[in-house]
């Protein structure tokens, strides 16, 4: 196991600095504990993604910070953070707060439709291009954002995914993925998630608002992200479906193979 503190060894964090979003905001993104949650999540991109302090890290979805919040005292004055998001207000107190003590840290506003969080958004996610130059990531994190997405538009993204990562570049995305085996579990323990209705290559969990929770089968999932030149390096099957495991959200980890 790697440590998580970064080359600079008395790194102080946002969260040391109490730099966190108000509580009412960070439940926007989910609920429970926003430190607690994000700690973990480092803790998954240094032991599975291999993630180092002087890395370029892409956060799709960013949210209010919950990834950045512990990146904050992870990544070194050589690492580089960037996050987008489609709801301007996590993206608007991550910038205000974050970046003015991080440099290294910055934030934009996409301005993407998305059914929950950004329903007069002008832009379609399978049209959006990455603000972004090519090749210029060695880590994106997608966590919580495909699970909201619809096929088309998680297809669009796979593209830009495989656009901006450098050689080597490798990717955290979190998922809810349908198979024999989910579907007896589901069957078996009720699960958190049924996924009863098919809507084209996907199955929804609420068909009245097709976002709130998505779920593909686990062969569409890899074969849209092989297609974007994302070679399949770890799979870590979650416990939405009523399975014993550590992550709730099903995550793959991919790297760009070129
Ligand atoms: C459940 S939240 C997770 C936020 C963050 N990744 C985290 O783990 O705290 C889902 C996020 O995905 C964002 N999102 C949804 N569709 C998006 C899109 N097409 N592009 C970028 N972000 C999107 C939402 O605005 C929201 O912030």
């Amino acid at each position: 196991m790697i440590a998580l503190q970064s080359n600079a060894a008395d790194q102080r964090g946002a969260a040391d600095l109490g730099l966190l979003p108000p509580k009412d905001l960070a439940l926007c993104f989910g609920g429970g504990d926003f430190v607690k949650i994000g700690r973990k999540l480092l803790r998954r991109l240094v032991d599975w993604c291999g993630l180092l302090p002087s890395e370029r890290v892409l956060d799709v979805g960013c949210g209010a910070g919950r990834a950045a919040v512990p990146l904050t005292s992870y990544l070194s004055d050589h690492g580089r953070y960037e996050g987008f998001d489609t709801y301007p207000f996590g993206v608007n107190w991550c910038r205000e707060h974050i970046t003015p003590a991080f440099p290294n840290f910055r934030f934009q506003t996409a301005d993407v439709f998305n059914a929950l969080y950004n329903p007069f958004g002008t832009v379609r996610a399978r049209d959006f291009r990455f603000p972004y130059a090519d090749d210029s990531f060695d880590l994106a994190i997608l966590n919580s954002v495909f699970t909201h997405m619809l096929p088309e538009d998680v297809v669009g993204y796979a593209a830009e995914l495989g656009r901006v990562l450098d050689q080597g570049g490798r990717a955290y995305v979190t998922w809810f993925l349908l198979d024999d085996e989910t579907r007896g579990l589901v069957a078996a323990t009720g699960g958190t998630l049924r996924f009863a209705h098919r809507f084209g290559a996907c199955h929804l969990e609420n068909p009245d608002d097709p976002e709130e929770a998505v779920g593909y089968e686990r062969s569409f999932a890899f074969k849209v992200l092989e297609g974007a030149g994302l070679r399949v390096r770890g799979a870590y099957p979650g416990s939405w479906c009523g399975r014993r495991a550590d992550n709730y959200q099903d995550v793959v980890v991919v790297e760009a193979a070129r």
